[in-house]
């Protein structure tokens, strides 16, 4: 088995300056600021307003800016990889714009659709290829602008999602940090509970498909709750059960930011303590494949070498997952 592990050295997020307040909702769908924070923990939630930027751009932003704090040449990544639902187009991918956009020239780039449990598919995947020694240096940045999908008319889904990106630096480590487990998985029974309708080569655009607002977010949200809060709590208890993990010697679960309620009752689940539960859906909402790369940088001057993590997430498909994370870095 190779001793070579992917440690993450540098994290940087990115949100777009723009704020929707529970209370801006209440004037546009019928809703109000205490059901969205009693039913959701959300209070606000970033929008990028400019018509002409997308994923991409705020892709690039965390980036741009994940390059400049770990002193990294762009010339030097060997990979972008980037979940993400809200890709600026179909083709070509948006890791590939972001790629172009920061001078990675030298990096092959793809995107990955797992919908919410995008990043912790990512960071799985980029692990692999930093383990096979070839690659050196790999980025996963999870950018989304969910308000190009969110239907603001609809106040059972308009009120959850934001947008914003965050990203990682993945490099060898032969100490004993980084990526030590991970478990991935998916179930299309989900599909009829959460999709986009329309869009893709089963029903492309068409006068139809928009008055029928098919291109918006599509959620049964009480049987997605219910799928989540089994899903995480199930794979993350196996991937702290197979590596000696407790409540007690765990400092973190970095959990996908879908709902308060579900990481309460996920941490419950798996007996973690409230306190080592990052959690940030307050100020940002549910931004997607963006979430966990976005907590991990909220709370990285709280992060200390050897902490032990786990990144756990549900989403669209069903796609669920939990990667283990031995942290490499003190912050300076
Ligand atoms: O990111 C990965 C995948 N997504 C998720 O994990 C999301 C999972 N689901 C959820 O987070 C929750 O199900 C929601 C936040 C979407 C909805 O919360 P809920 O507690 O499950 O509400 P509900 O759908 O059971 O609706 C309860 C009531 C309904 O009214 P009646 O039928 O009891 O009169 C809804 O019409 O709340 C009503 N309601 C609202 N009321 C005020 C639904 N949305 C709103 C709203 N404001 N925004």
């Amino acid at each position: 088995m190779t001793k070579i592990k992917a440690a993450i050295t540098g994290v940087n997020g990115y949100v777009p300056e723009d704020i929707l307040s529970n209370k801006e909702l209440e004037k546009m769908v019928d809703t109000n600021d205490e059901w969205i924070v009693s039913r959701t923990g959300i209070s606000e939630r970033r929008i990028l307003k400019d018509k002409d930027k997308a994923s991409a751009f705020l892709g690039t932003q965390a980036v741009k800016g994940l390059l400049e704090k770990t002193n990294t040449n762009p010339l030097d990544i060997d990979l972008i990889v980037c979940p993400t639902v809200t890709p600026d187009m179909i083709f070509p991918s948006t890791a590939n714009l972001i790629a172009g956009a920061v001078g990675a020239t030298n990096a092959f780039a793809f995107d990955i659709s797992a919908a919410c449990s995008g990043f912790v598919y990512g960071i799985s995947m980029a692990a692999q290829f930093i383990e096979t020694g070839r690659y050196k240096k790999v980025i996963v940045v999870g950018a989304e602008k969910m308000s190009s999908i969110v239907d603001y008319t609809d106040r059972a889904t308009c009120i959850i999602f934001g947008d914003g990106a965050g990203a990682v630096l993945l490099e060898p480590n032969e100490e004993g940090y980084g990526v030590l487990d991970f478990e991935l998985k998916s179930d299309a029974v989900g599909k009829e509970f959460l999709h986009m309708k329309a869009g893709g080569s089963l029903k492309p655009a068409s006068h139809e498909t928009i008055d029928a607002k098919e291109h918006f977010v599509y959620q049964e949200g009480q049987t997605v709750f219910k799928y989540a809060v089994s899903g995480m709590s199930e794979i993350s208890k196996l991937i702290m059960d197979r590596n000696g993990l407790t409540g007690e010697n765990l400092t973190w679960l970095v959990p996908h930011q879908a709902n308060k309620r579900i990481l309460d009752y996920t941490a419950k689940r798996i007996g973690v303590a409230p306190e080592k539960v990052m959690m940030n859906i307050a100020k940002y909402g549910n931004t997607t494949a963006a979430t966990i790369p976005l907590c991990l940088w909220d709370y990285e001057s709280q992060l200390k070498k050897g902490d032990t993590l786990v990144l756990t997430a549900f989403g669209g498909g069903f796609t669920w997952g939990a990667v283990y994370i031995k942290w490499a870095y003190d912050k300076q």
